[in-house]
């Protein structure tokens, strides 16, 4: 028994703001910006609350799924940036949506959230506990972000994906993720804080990390490289990525990236470039897709699952 993604959704806003705004906002450059990162522009939200991101997203993803929302049992929202300590965003957007059956909670593991949500709904998918699942990654992280630091404020922007989830006949699924509590400190933020981060560090061990997931998951499903269609990682640098293809000798058209439109939206980055790739046509039905992701915590892991 494996899972299926049957509806994808995003909400992305509509305001964007390019490197050439930044150049006047910080001491920064486009093409600094561009060439050690990728991203050429960022949304960032202005009254959307990350609960009315996460609905509109959801929306979307039960459309394309044809399901009700009292059809969902489970709703997981990952993020950041929550609109309240409590209650969870997930418990909003349950009531937003009135999907009434559904039990609703937050998950907290920065950039891998979506990737960790997907897994804690897969563990309750097969074991029958649960027949569908919406599984939402929503950051407004321009709120924790110091607009003063250019070390930082270039990286990061809002939006929102959702997937609904639900049991599929096919077995391929095959996940690992890992925490390392340890190297909290290469990227955190305190309580009503800013992003602090050590760049260059998290680099090295975004790579590193990325690709050790990444071969495990392959290892454990005896599946190769080469079987892979596409590779959708959590989109924080170019640079990252085309490390990481380089490293599993995957070629560059197979890994899809949109962090130039978006820059890194956390929890919400994978999700929002699963749609994205699947509207151009790059991820298809049937596909064999790996999904790989870390941030902080540090939290890091990746997916193998037939979309
Ligand atoms: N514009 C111009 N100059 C800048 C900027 C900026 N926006 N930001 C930093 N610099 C300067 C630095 O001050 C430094 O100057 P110095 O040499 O005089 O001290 C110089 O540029 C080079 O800095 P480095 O840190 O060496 O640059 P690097 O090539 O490592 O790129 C970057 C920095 C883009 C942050 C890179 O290290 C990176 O992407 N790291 C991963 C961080 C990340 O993705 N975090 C998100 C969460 S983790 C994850 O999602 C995987």
């Amino acid at each position: 028994m494996g899972i299926r993604i049957s509806g994808l959704g995003v909400y992305l806003p509509e305001k964007v703001l390019t490197n050439f705004d930044l150049e006047k906002m910080v001491d920064t450059s486009d093409d600094w910006i561009t060439t050690r990162t990728g991203i050429k522009e960022r949304r960032i939200a202005q009254d959307e609350t990350l609960t009315y991101m996460a609905k509109q997203a959801s929306l979307m993803a039960l459309q394309m799924a044809n399901t009700d929302p009292e059809e969902i049992d489970l709703i997981l929202v990952a993020t950041l940036t929550p609109d309240k300590t409590f209650p969870a965003t997930a418990c909003l957007l349950q009531a937003e949506l009135s999907a009434k059956r559904a039990f609703a909670f937050d998950l907290s593991a920065a950039c891998s959230g979506f990737l960790y949500a997907l897994d804690v709904a897969h563990s309750y998918l097969v074991s029958g506990k649960v027949n569908k699942a919406l599984v939402v990654g929503a950051e407004k992280l321009s709120t924790i972000v110091n607009w003063q630091d250019r070390n930082t404020c270039v990286l990061f922007g809002d939006g929102a994906g959702a997937a609904v989830v639900e049991k599929s006949q096919d077995g391929l699924y095959t996940s690992k993720l890992y925490s390392d509590g340890s190297l909290w400190e290469l990227l955190f933020a305190e309580k009503c804080g800013h992003i602090q981060m050590k760049g260059r560090e998290l680099f090295k061990v975004a790579v590193r990390s990325m690709e050790e997931a990444c071969r495990q998951v392959l290892k454990e499903a005896n599946i190769s490289v080469e079987d892979v269609d596409l590779v959708v990682p959590h989109q924080a640098n170019i640079r990252i990525v085309q490390a990481l293809a380089e490293k599993l000798g995957i070629p560059f058209e197979k890994i899809y990236s949109n962090i130039h439109r978006y820059g890194n939206t956390s929890a919400a980055s994978i999700p929002i470039a699963l749609y994205e790739a699947y509207k151009e046509g790059k991820l298809k039905r049937g596909d064999t897709l790996l999904m790989t992701a870390m941030g902080g915590g540090l939290t890091w892991g990746a997916v193998l699952m037939r979309f």
